[in-house]
């Protein structure tokens, strides 16, 4: 079986893939696949090409391949942008889906194991990455996985500031630059750069990162630990939600529509939220935390901890508050994103 072959037989596995262990198996075979292949065209891809951008820090090639073996986020999002370039396609029948997938990293993850599942005509690609050494290995990679038919650019370029060329219409954006509680990485500057270049009917993979304020014991709340046992079945299994969860409010939700971009702090450019209820007891749940999910495209959702991206992240709890009457919670997004607290009196 050619190569080409065999990562289209994979790839269907995954979008056959029916529950969280089928789509974990799944997505592990691909993986040993692409990392074979990958490791006879070049033995290292760069582990210290860390890259500061405007809105965060771009993974090293290194790193950023590791984010295949984020098995149930990889399935769905791959479940995900299949589906939606099935739509596309149907949706526009005469002429080929443009899909643009900014931070390719040096396996083209999110796209490339999905290209055989269509005809070369269908799709126009372009790959955007700030590392160089990345797309030195996506281009390789095509190569060795026969994929040369497909019409695919590669461009070493800044996601936050690229401007798409007028004549080509954007039907797909892909971009997954993202840490837990979009932390560190860029995806929000990403996001608002490159989701106002799409056509109207054009869709945004993922659709929505939607972020949570919730209270509650973080050690108790499932967490997704980088490990050789991450995606064990037991490990899964025991993923269940803690029973004194209080979800508060959605604070913002990340989409195509950038309104986002309407509740940021004009003065600081920052968003804040400000909590003017303090509890009188919060034994039960001490902890203020922010929680991910991402709604990727269709019926593909990656929930809290199902996926590295998607773990809980605590900013502070009530006991740091004592005697305030109110607090607020801000998240900055540009140079380093992170997650502050202000206590008001
Ligand atoms: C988290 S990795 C994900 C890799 C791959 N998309 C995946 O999902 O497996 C993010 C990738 O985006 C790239 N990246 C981050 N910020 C970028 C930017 N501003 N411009 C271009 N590439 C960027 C990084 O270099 C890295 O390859």
């Amino acid at each position: 079986m050619s190569n080409f072959q065999e990562l289209a037989r994979l790839s269907s596995a995954i979008l056959a893939s029916e529950n969280v262990y089928t789509e974990v198996e799944t997505a592990k075979a691909l993986s040993e696949f692409i990392h074979s292949v990958q490791s006879k065209l070049t033995q290292y891809v760069q582990k210290d090409n860390e890259t500061k951008v405007s809105g965060g820090i771009a993974l090293s090639s290194y790193d950023a391949a590791l984010c295949l073996d984020d098995y149930i986020r990889t399935a769905r999002f791959l479940k995900g942008t299949h589906a939606a370039i099935r739509q596309m396609i149907q949706s526009q029948a005469s002429s080929a889906v443009n899909i643009l997938y900014a931070g390719c990293g040096p396996l083209g993850t999110l796209l490339l194991p999905l290209l055989p599942l269509f005809d070369s005509r269908q799709l126009d690609c372009v790959l955007l990455d700030i590392n160089a050494s990345s797309l030195e290995s996506v281009q390789k990679l095509l190569n060795a996985l026969g994929l040369q038919a497909y019409s695919i650019k590669t461009i070493e370029t800044d996601a936050t500031t690229y401007r798409k060329p007028e004549n080509w219409p954007m039907n797909l954006l892909i971009t997954e630059t993202m840490f837990r509680a979009l932390v560190r990485e860029p995806q929000v500057s990403v996001t608002i750069n490159l989701a106002g270049q799409l056509e109207p009917n054009g869709i945004l993979i993922p659709e929505s990162i939607n972020m949570d304020m919730v209270y509650t014991t973080f050690g108790d709340e499932p967490y997704l630990r980088n490990d050789l046992h991450a995606f064990d079945r037991g490990r899964i299994e025991a993923m269940t939600p803690y029973p004194n969860r209080q979800v508060k409010n959605r604070l913002f939700s990340i989409n195509k529509e950038l309104d986002f971009l309407k509740q940021v702090d004009q003065q600081s450019g920052d968003f804040r939220y400000t909590v003017h209820e303090m509890p009188v007891s919060f034994d039960l749940w001490p902890d203020i935390c922010v929680f991910t999910q991402i709604h990727i495209y269709g019926e593909q959702h990656l929930e809290s901890a199902e996926s590295y991206i998607t773990n809980p992240f605590c900013i502070t709890n009530f006991y740091n508050l004592a005697g305030c009457k109110s607090f607020e919670l801000v998240y900055h997004f540009r140079d380093l994103p992170n997650w502050s607290h202000v206590i008001k009196q």
